[in-house]
């Protein structure tokens, strides 16, 4: 086996850099616009490097810049070893890495494998070529249905509202898990397969440290006739879905973990796989990616019996597996979490959006305490933890955007039912003022809300108690701290999570409204202001 060290990789290789890192995703066109077309790009990234490592993360986790038409903000990609033209070049994309890497900040680029652009050269090969040739047979294509063979091969859904089948002039049919603009790749065929191992290495050998793997979960199919329904929603825990987490994915990923294994430090890695938790850290495996991503808390209740079962179950996994946990609360996919903990409980997020904001009312203030409470919370158990841009702003769901400026494919594909995923994904607010607060000289492909300057990075800067400055201080302390991947679970009051890490480093998050006692200890830091030997609702604390 050979190993490749870029010159570049921080410090001494350490190859399990990963294990407890705070690893922060940066939406790429929506973070920094450097050239005033209004979309965030490679160059203002790289002008935000300095900010990403005071703020103290380990590693940046980039959404996809690669050249994409756009159907589905980029996880449509029409080349896999290129930059859109829109946001640099190939050499800013080095720049980014040099820079990052000078600041001890490492680089995770997401691949998105189940599926490509329809302008990936692939697909326009595919489309341009005959039934039954070796180009199409990268793709799921096959005949329709029906006594003429005019309806969809089978009544698969896609996860963006509609069938997952496309008629093409010549009557085929070819399967899309998400929009028709995404055709799905057949990974049974080992030209796919051999081709995005070269991809793997074609930016490993410019330096990234690691890769986020999109819908990991939908590589392997069973795409025997007659076809099975599918419960993509709500997965077995046998693997027999016809569609998603089928055991045969894993052994590609055996096949990726070689790969990645080739350098050193060996890359790291994270499936993106919606599944049942018991199977997630399969694909966690040393022998696989590494990390899964947990979305359990992510989708649960701000309560504390349910997070502290849910941190247990986890811990447990990966200790099992031998997998390091990951903790996440918010991402480009779901409404950020400062939003969710301000709505009733059990508020439908998608209808509530659907309102433009306004029913039921959101209580922005408690959904923000909670949100600190929640985030400082994650930042002390062992594992590591993935921060979305903006949450250490304590952004709030822009839920005001006109409907006319709406692009996510699930506003698009749902004849307008579904409100979608761009709340979350408004450009970031660097100053209090001016023409995009900012992310760049001109007004952002997607509007910001009129009141985002207060939640600048210029506005809350200077402002001890502001959540940036927490954020700052927590992962400062943190990685002073952080030790060993175990915890031990504290006698509390009933609405309390207490756990200490080692060292008497103890945390505590009252998740109830009312007051407990505050615990011995020295205080480190708090989510929120303390009272008088109190311990106030909604607020973390960590004492030593
Ligand atoms: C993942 C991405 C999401 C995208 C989908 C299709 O779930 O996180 O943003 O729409 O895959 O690629």
């Amino acid at each position: 086996m050979t190993l490749r060290t870029p010159s570049s990789t921080p410090g001494t290789p350490d190859p399990n850099w990963w294990r407890q890192a705070v690893v922060y995703q940066v939406y790429p066109r929506s973070f920094a616009d450097s050239n005033a077309d209004g979309l965030g790009d490679v160059e203002g990234i790289t002008s935000r490097v300095p900010y990403l490592a005071s703020l103290g993360v380990d590693a940046i986790w980039l959404s996809p810049f690669f050249p994409s038409p756009l159907a589905d903000g980029g996880y449509d990609v029409s080349d896999y070893r290129d930059v859109d033209p829109r946001l640099g070049t190939l050499d800013d994309f080095d720049q980014l890495v040099r820079t990052a890497h000078a600041h001890d900040v490492r680089i995770i680029v997401d691949v998105v494998p189940n599926h490509t652009s329809d302008q990936h050269a692939w697909f326009r090969a595919a489309l341009a070529a005959a039934p039954g040739s070796p180009e199409r047979a990268r793709y799921v294509f096959r005949q329709g249905s029906g006594p003429d063979g005019s309806l969809p091969p089978s009544d698969w859904v896609s996860n963006f509202g509609g069938s997952a089948w496309t008629r093409v002039p010549d009557g085929e049919w070819y399967l899309h898990l998400f929009a028709p603009e995404q055709p799905d790749l057949d990974w049974s065929n080992p030209s796919v397969r051999s081709d995005f191992e070269d991809t793997l290495r074609f930016w490993s050998d410019r330096g990234v440290d690691g890769f986020r793997v999109d819908v990991a979960h939908g590589l392997a199919k069973d795409l025997s006739v007659p076809y099975r329904p599918s419960n993509g929603h709500q997965l077995p825990l046998d693997g027999s879905d016809p569609l998603y987490d089928r055991d045969e994915v894993h052994e590609i990923f055996g096949t990726w973990r070689a790969v990645l294994d080739e350098y050193d430090p060996p890359r790291a890695a994270i499936a993106e796989a919606w599944t049942p938790a018991p199977r997630r850290v399969l694909y966690a495996r040393p022998t696989e990616l590494g990390q899964a991503f947990n979305f359990d808390l992510l989708e649960a209740a701000f309560d504390p019996g349910v997070f502290r079962d849910l941190v247990e179950q986890n811990l447990a996994m990966s200790a099992h597996s031998g997998a390091s946990s990951t903790w996440v609360l918010s991402n480009h996919d779901v409404v950020r979490h400062a939003t969710r903990y301000g709505l009733p409980l059990g508020t439908d997020t998608d209808a509530w959006l659907m309102t433009d904001g306004t029913t039921p009312p959101l209580d922005r203030a408690l959904g923000l305490r909670r949100a600190r409470a929640a985030s400082m919370l994650l930042l002390a158990l062992p594992g590591s933890t993935y921060v979305y841009q903006g949450e250490e702003l304590g952004l709030h769901e822009a839920a005001a955007i006109p409907r006319d400026q709406l692009q996510d494919p699930k506003w698009l594909r749902s004849g307008h039912t579904v409100k979608g995923r761009d709340g979350c994904r408004v450009p970031i607010p660097w100053t209090s003022s001016g023409p995009s607060f900012g992310f760049g000289d001109v007004a952002p492909f997607l509007p910001q809300p009129v009141d985002f300057g207060a939640s600048s990075v210029e506005a809350l800067e200077g402002d001890p108690d502001s959540t940036l400055s927490m954020y700052r201080q927590a992962l400062a302390a943190r990685r002073r701290l952080q030790q060993g991947e175990s915890l031990t679970w504290l006698d509390t009051p009933a609405s309390v999570v207490g756990f200490a890490r080692h060292d008497g480093w103890r945390s505590y998050t009252n998740f109830g409204d009312a007051p407990v006692p505050m615990p011995s200890g020295t205080v480190l830091l708090a989510s929120g202001p303390l009272g008088d030997g109190e311990l106030p609702g909604a607020t973390t604390v960590w004492v030593a």
